[in-house]
């Protein structure tokens, strides 16, 4: 695609692998493209592991241009989002055949980077942005225009152009965001709430908690089934710090399938696996009082899953040789996830 800037990622429009289409995320889907069709940009709003990242890539797959993604920062000032003017652009050259020698050409033509909005913006693609109220409320001002009036102040310092630029009718905007709860969240600006069609998911029915822990792990029905009904179970207790989410059903099932275990071979290692995983998943400093309270309430429902009555031993040797689920390695899990999105969605440059 000429004239948009390498730095640009672009991804194409292409189904996800592993992706489940039941009845409810059917339902969402249609609903979200209806509301696309009539050209106002949808926002899925939610708790973590409700599906929305996925369900916006899976909706502009079935919008069928090209995807732009942002992710939301902190950090993240308008011409992040717009581009700016880069004084230098040093180009580095690993020259690979002698090691060790790293030659830095450094070419200083003060170039415009259009940036991932502006290329959305300009070529009509779909843009994601996700965790949107990440961003500081006046960075993302920006955005208002573009909603409403379909154009786009563009810094000075571009060079010839107007100082605006026409959105074309193409673009399309699919938003996400979790609830203001959620440390480091910004809270919405009105108006740019009010410009989009906020659809608030919550945590998964059944059948779609099932089908998606299945697709993602290739565990059997059964054994599925049990560690969702574990799951749902302490979620639905409603005693933890979080919601255990379907990322938790994912890790569990993951775990049995690389050891080649099922619930009821894995036997202790299986109650010491959905402790961990699942006190990690729903507390954020890990505090004493709710991993007991996570272990005691576990304890019981894989008792119950397993048809053992209330007592289940945890040999002190499997214990040990249980893999350990950190939150550290969740957050590494929930990034790989991310990349495995990107990538499988086929990026191009
Ligand atoms: N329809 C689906 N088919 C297959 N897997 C899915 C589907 N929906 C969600 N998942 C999987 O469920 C997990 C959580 O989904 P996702 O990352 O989209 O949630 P999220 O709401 O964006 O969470 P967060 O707020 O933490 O970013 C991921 O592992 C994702 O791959
Ligand atoms: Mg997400």
């Amino acid at each position: 695609m000429n004239g948009i800037d390498e730095m640009t990622t672009v991804l194409e429009p292409s189904p996800l692998p592993d992706f489940v289409e039941t009845k409810y995320v059917k339902d969402i889907t249609s609903r979200a493209l209806s509301y696309i069709k009539a050209g106002f940009p949808v926002h899925f709003r939610g708790p973590s592991g409700t599906g929305k990242t996925t369900l916006a890539m899976h909706l502009a797959s079935k919008i069928e241009r090209p995807v732009v993604m942002i992710h939301g920062d902190e950090e993240f000032s308008t011409s992040d989002l717009v581009g700016g003017q880069q004084g230098y652009r040093f180009r580095k050259v690993i020259d690979r055949f002698v090691s060790r020698v790293l030659k830095v050409e450094e070419d200083m033509v003060k170039r415009w980077v259009d940036n991932r909005l502006t290329v959305a913006c300009k070529y009509g693609f779909t843009l994601i942005y996700d965790e949107f109220t990440r961003s500081r409320p006046e960075a993302n001002n920006i955005l208002l225009s573009i909603l409403q009036e379909k154009m786009m102040d563009l810094p000075v310092g571009r060079g010839g152009e107007e100082p605006y630029l026409r959105v074309d009718p193409d673009f399309t905007a699919i938003f996400t965001s979790n609830p203001e709860e959620y440390a480091g969240v910004h809270r919405s600006q009105d108006a740019l709430r009010d410009r989009m069609i906020t659809l608030d998911l919550d945590h998964f029915d059944y059948d779609t908690e099932v089908a998606v822990t299945r697709a993602k792990s290739k565990l059997s029905k059964h054994d599925v089934e049990m560690i969702v009904n574990i799951v749902r179970g302490l979620r639905e207790s409603g005693k933890c710090e979080f919601a255990p989410t379907v990322r938790g059903c994912i890790m569990i099932a993951k775990t049995l399938k690389v050891q080649n275990l099922t619930p009821s071979k894995a036997n202790g290692a299986f109650m010491r696996m959905c402790q961990d995983i699942l006190a990690s998943e729903t507390s954020r400093v890990g505090s004493k009082t709710n991993q007991e309270r996570v272990k005691e309430i576990v304890t019981e429902l894989v008792a119950k899953e397993l048809g053992m009555g209330k007592t289940v031993d945890v040999p002190e040797d499997t214990a040990e040789d249980t893999v350990g689920i950190s939150t550290a390695d969740s957050e590494k899990e929930d990034k790989c996830e991310r990349k495995e999105i990107e990538s499988l969605a086929g990026v191009s440059g």
